[in-house]
């Protein structure tokens, strides 16, 4: 296996893997490689501290990010093998992807892989309906590889019942010092390469969708459409650290299905997070008292496809070599 060849692969996956969705677009991971074994941290220095205490969307986030680099690898080597939390000690490596075999240097053009990773964003303007029984049936398919948690299509309840845990939280959380504070540093609007932009937040957040996060006013112009997404429920009947990595694993694939078959999408948590004033808000169980992990907004696009992609850090500030 060629160093050079290692190092470009590792570099490339970095890049792609950092496309992942993450929380507020945080991105709070951290890749080193170490000959052929690509190692994957948290960057808890990137975890909302009011939001998210117990750094469960940041692992979340890390997983969506472990399975874009996962399924990138696997274009260019004969065998990826990954390791969940290798050490013990350090709960913050939260895993080693082994690039093993014969290694191909990457080279252009994307492999349909990357160009469905290039595609996805978040969209938070009201979509047209899907194909509901489509999206269920491809809920079903991509939690077939997985033990740990599962994807399936939100009843009319359950979607009301988000809908009114949104609200309770946005109306708890704005006059919240803390919560307002973290917000406006992640989404007001700075022209950094992280946080939640201008133009990927609604010109009018009273119009946007009801399931979504009222985020301060941005640029997405969302027309007054009625939404009819569906909502896809990520759960697992264990709540631990490594099945919060592997609900953001299984994530990853929701979004990329739903961007493979021309579907919009957006990922929904705000509702699971801590309500501000209520010491112990309790935690939404799903089916079999299973624990809720996020939510995903699937569904036509009503608006056109936006110009740039989502930004991101440059791959320098996530990836080194070792
Ligand atoms: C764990 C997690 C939680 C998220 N929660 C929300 C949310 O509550 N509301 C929302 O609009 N977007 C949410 N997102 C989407 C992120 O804001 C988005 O992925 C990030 O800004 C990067 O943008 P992109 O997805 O367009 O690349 C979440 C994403 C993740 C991974």
């Amino acid at each position: 296996m060629d160093r050079q060849d290692v190092h470009a692969l590792g570099r490339h996956i970095a890049t792609f893997a950092g496309r992942a969705p993450s929380v507020h677009n945080t991105q709070p991971w951290h890749f080193s490689l170490d000959g052929h074994l690509l190692h994957v941290y948290a960057n808890p220095a990137r975890r909302l501290l009011t939001s998210d205490p117990d750094g469960r969307e940041m692992l979340i986030s890390c997983g969506a990010a472990i399975r874009f680099a996962e399924l990138v690898a696997e274009q260019y080597v004969d065998r990826v093998e990954v390791t969940y939390f290798p050490n013990q000690v350090r709960r913050l490596h939260l895993a080693t992807i082994e690039l093993g075999g014969t290694v191909v240097r990457p080279a252009t053009p994307a492999t349909g892989v990357e160009e469905t990773i290039g595609a996805r964003w978040s969209d938070r303007r009201p979509f047209d309906a899907p194909d509901r029984a489509a999206v269920a049936d491809q809920l079903a398919l991509v939690s077939k590889q997985y033990r740990r948690c599962s994807a399936t299509i939100a009843g009319p309840d359950t979607v009301a019942l988000i809908a009114a845990m949104g609200s309770q939280h946005h109306l708890a959380s704005r006059y919240d010092a803390n919560y307002r504070h973290e917000l406006r540093w992640w989404a007001a609007g700075r022209a950094y390469s992280d946080g939640i932009s201008p133009e990927r937040r609604p010109v009018d957040p009273d119009i946007a969708p009801p399931t979504g996060r009222f985020f301060p006013a941005g640029t997405l112009k969302t027309g007054d459409v009625e939404d009819k997404a569906e909502l896809g429920l990520i759960t697992s009947p264990v709540d631990e650290p490594l099945d919060w990595v592997h609900s953001g694993r299984l994530l990853a694939d929701v979004l990329l299905s739903a961007t493979a078959s021309g579907l919009h999408s957006c990922t929904l948590t705000h509702f699971l997070e801590p309500v501000p004033g209520e010491s112990d808000s309790p935690r939404m169980r799903g089916a079999n008292h299973s624990a809720v992990q996020a939510a995903v907004r699937i569904g036509r696009a009503t608006g056109p496809e936006l110009p740039s992609p989502t930004r991101r850090l440059s791959v320098d500030s996530i990836f080194e070599i070792w």
